[in-house]
């Protein structure tokens, strides 16, 4: 057999200022009598999930609030959640949040029909995912991981200091991704940055890796146009709703970018420190992104040059090489505008960088990269990534 090149989704992707509104609607119209809304503490604070909560009930839905998602989401906090679900007879999943709650959505559905914990289904080993979780919608309240749109939810080992990722197939995915611009209008600057920044890593990954594909390049590049254009302004202007809307839609595609595959070297090194140093995953990807791109633009050297005309550079008369160059810049650039924190300010120190190059050249999301890289490679570029610090 000829190995193919694919792209599928089962998602239906639904889109607008208020969309939350149409929550109940959508629960009723996948025929759910009883969902699992998963969430966390700061969105019942901000009043984001009691908001969920009173659309639920106004459209008639009976649910279950399982609200103790934290960022980074480890093993147990997954397998509790499936306990959950099954003491409480549900029969479907709300993930509202960012990443994690989603992400963790996502995996309490692998371990509710799959059963056993989520741990034995680690990159499908020893356990490969057979059969749909069971109907999930997606609520993202962040710009930026693109759950809502990829086959993957990531989840932290804290014994083994360890993120694995779950998925890889369209039976892992979202059946509705209800994606709602305004929930992210409240964010504070910070966390647009970084999960704005991902988003961006998600898109320039994807296109530069070696399973890249029609589908993939096309969402890819409209996903960095939008980061390069209104990143800076809904950091600047939290309130400004076509920014936010346009962040909502960069995270929609960068997630989309992604296909069947996963990232890349940077989400290689952010994945395996994330769970080395509890860091945000969208600053920590940020802060890697741009030393990434510098060791493994020579490799492809045109799609580079490609990246910095998305972002807005001006590439007119120049080479290829500098065009390349000129990405690398320009995500340098943006990583300082939107005010990324140093390495060192998100809680690593450069004696560790012999064990993070070390697990992030294990990780299986180094296969692909445009540069060849391997633990060298990555102490290279983690070096580089410190010294932006000192
Ligand atoms: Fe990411």
């Amino acid at each position: 057999m000829v190995p193919l090149q694919a792209y599928q989704t089962p998602t239906a992707f639904k889109h607008g200022l208020g969309a939350l509104e149409n929550l109940a609607d959508e629960v009723k119209a996948l025929g759910l009598k009883r969902p699992l809304l998963v969430t966390d503490q700061g969105l019942v604070q901000a009043g984001i999930a009691g908001e969920a909560g009173r659309i639920l009930k106004q459209g008639g839905v009976s649910f279950v609030q399982f609200d103790e998602v934290v960022a980074n989401p480890p093993v147990a906090l997954v397998d509790r959640g499936a306990q959950v679900y099954r003491e409480e007879g549900c029969d479907g999943l709300i993930g509202l949040g960012g990443g994690s709650s989603m992400d963790t959505a996502k995996a309490i559905g692998v371990v509710v029909v799959h059963g056993g914990s989520a741990v034995d289904y680690e990159w499908a080993d020893p356990n490969p995912i057979t059969k749909p979780i069971p109907p999930l919608i997606a609520v993202p309240t962040t710009a930026g991981t693109g759950s809502e749109a990829t086959l993957w939810a990531v989840i932290t080992d804290p014994e083994r200091h360890i993120k694995f990722n779950i998925g890889g197939t369209p039976l892992i995915a979202a059946r509705v991704a209800l994606i709602d611009p305004l929930l992210t209008i409240n964010l504070p600057a910070h966390v647009t940055a970084g999960t704005g920044m991902d988003a961006l890593a998600h898109a320039i990954e994807c296109y530069t890796m070696a399973y890249a594909q029609a589908f993939t390049d096309a969402v890819a590049l409209l996903a960095m146009e939008y980061v390069g254009r209104y990143l800076r302004v809904a950091f600047a202007q939290g309130h400004n709703k076509e920014a936010r809307y346009k962040m909502s839609m960069a995270a929609m595609l960068g997630g989309l970018a992604y296909g069947t595959d996963s990232a890349g070297a940077a989400h290689a090194m952010s994945q395996t420190a994330g769970g080395v140093v509890d860091a945000p995953h969208g600053a920590l990807t940020a802060r890697l992104l741009g030393p990434v791109m510098e060791y493994n633009y020579m490799g492809e050297p045109e799609k580079f040059a490609r990246i910095a005309q998305a972002l807005g550079e001006d590439v007119q008369g120049l080479s290829v090489w500098e065009a390349a160059e000129a990405a690398v810049e320009a995500v340098y650039r943006l990583t300082e505008d939107v005010e990324i924190p140093t390495m060192q300010a998100l809680g690593f120190s450069e004696d560790q960088i012999p064990l993070l190059a070390e697990l992030a050249s294990k990780d299986p999301q180094t296969v692909g990269n445009p540069r060849d890289i391997d633990y060298d490679g990555y102490v290279k570029v983690y070096k580089r990534a410190f010294e932006l610090g000192r």
